[in-house]
């Protein structure tokens, strides 16, 4: 059954009535473009069809009460008193987009539903940016304000830095917010414009999940974070954006070797991202792969935030035949890769590599082919 007749018929279930509607919003997959959104640069992601789903009422009073099939859990909550987060739960999602929709002057009304996702939680995926989108909609829906794609993305960026304590960049949430079926997004992480393109004729994006979870990669993250803006204090600019491979060829001797690699992943990392643009537009996949592989060594080398696992998926995935470029997606440290595949090839594809990283590793994978789906959305029942 799909996810959203899932939570229409529990939402029947438990009000005894059809829900008012169901609102989605989909996890992301990164083509190209790594750490380089806090650096004010480019991304490539696509929205993937795996997504988090309400099914909701208004209410007449300012109290949210959310059902988590999920979870097995059942909280609510009043709008103008919020529960401050202690250790994130779920709920606590909720409560940190309804804080930062009020801090930036929505008027909040209360809604009741069931919400459930299939994004793979930890796993590179942005299950956190999914449920942020969703419920954000799920305001959107009983409150009556003007839907803006980058503005709820900032606003949602907003309670996972703020709310949550998580410093991540505003990728996740702009792809979730605004992706677009069939295509990718490049998105300038500066001015939030957003453009897309499809994927080169006759190719297909697959997900390869390690099937090993991220350990204290918020710490190593915000580590990341830190040294970029270290090596943009020393250039004397805004972000690691203005700074070209020109530029950095004739100073960067200058910078320590630790902060020098940083530096070099995210210079090289933003030029690959707007080659893949143009060799996307070109329906060139060969050079599309080539930069992807390249993307993953600049951030197993000189970014170093990948894995054992991650390598050796990778590593199956770029020997195969039927593959045209690899790499890690999302923060690293376990989690997916994503591959461009040639689409007629695709299921001999998923059988070879998943032997072949058992062979590596001893682990099974999660292959699995997506489609690019929409942004947050509002289906009605
Ligand atoms: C995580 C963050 C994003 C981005 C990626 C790395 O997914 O949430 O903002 O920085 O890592 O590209």
């Amino acid at each position: 059954m799909s996810l959203s007749k899932t939570v229409r018929q529990a939402f029947k279930a438990e009000f005894r009535e059809p829900p008012a509607c169901i609102v989605r919003a989909p996890g992301r997959v990164n083509l190209i473009g790594e750490h380089t959104d806090y650096n004010d640069g480019f991304v490539f992601p696509m929205a993937i069809e795996r997504a988090t789903f309400i099914a909701l009422r208004p209410r007449a009073d300012n109290k949210v009460l959310a059902i988590s099939l999920d979870m097995d859990d059942r909280r609510e909550f009043a709008l103008d008193a919020l529960p401050s987060p202690t250790e994130t739960e779920w709920i606590d999602y909720l409560v940190g987009v309804a804080w930062s929709l009020q801090e930036r002057g929505y008027n909040l009304r209360g809604w009741e539903g069931v919400v459930s996702g299939d994004v793979p939680i930890g796993s590179g995926l942005s299950s956190s940016a999914a449920l942020e989108l969703v419920v954000a909609r799920a305001f959107f829906e009983v409150s009556g304000f003007v839907w803006d794609a980058a503005a709820m993305a900032l606003a949602c960026q907003a309670a996972e830095n703020e709310w949550l304590g998580v410093k991540c960049g505003i990728m996740d949430q702009m792809i979730s917010a605004a992706g677009v079926r069939d295509r990718a997004l490049l998105i300038d992480c500066r001015s939030l414009e957003a453009t897309s393109a499809p994927l080169p004729p006759d190719t297909v994006l697959v997900i390869l999940d390690t099937n090993t979870r991220r350990g204290l990669v918020d710490s190593a993250y915000n580590e990341r974070r830190a040294q970029c803006e270290a090596a943009a204090r020393h250039f004397g600019v805004r972000a690691l954006r203005d700074v070209d491979s020109e530029l950095f060829a004739q100073r960067e001797e200058e910078l320590e070797p630790l902060m020098r690699a940083r530096a070099r992943h995210v210079i090289t990392e933003n030029e690959r991202t707007l080659r893949a643009r143009d060799a996307m537009n070109a329906g060139d996949a060969a050079t599309l792969g080539h930069l992807m592989i390249a993307s993953h060594f600049s951030l197993r080398d000189d970014f170093e935030v990948s894995s054992p696992a991650l390598d050796a998926i990778v590593a199956c995935a770029n020997a195969d035949a039927a593959c045209y470029g690899a790499r890690m997606t999302g923060a690293g440290f376990g989690g997916c890769a994503v591959a461009l595949v040639k689409a007629d090839q695709v299921e001999q594809f998923v059988a070879r590599v998943g032997d072949c990283y058992q062979d590596a590793t001893g682990n099974e994978s999660i292959i699995t082919v997506t489609g690019a789906s929409r942004g947050a959305e509002t289906l009605y029942p």
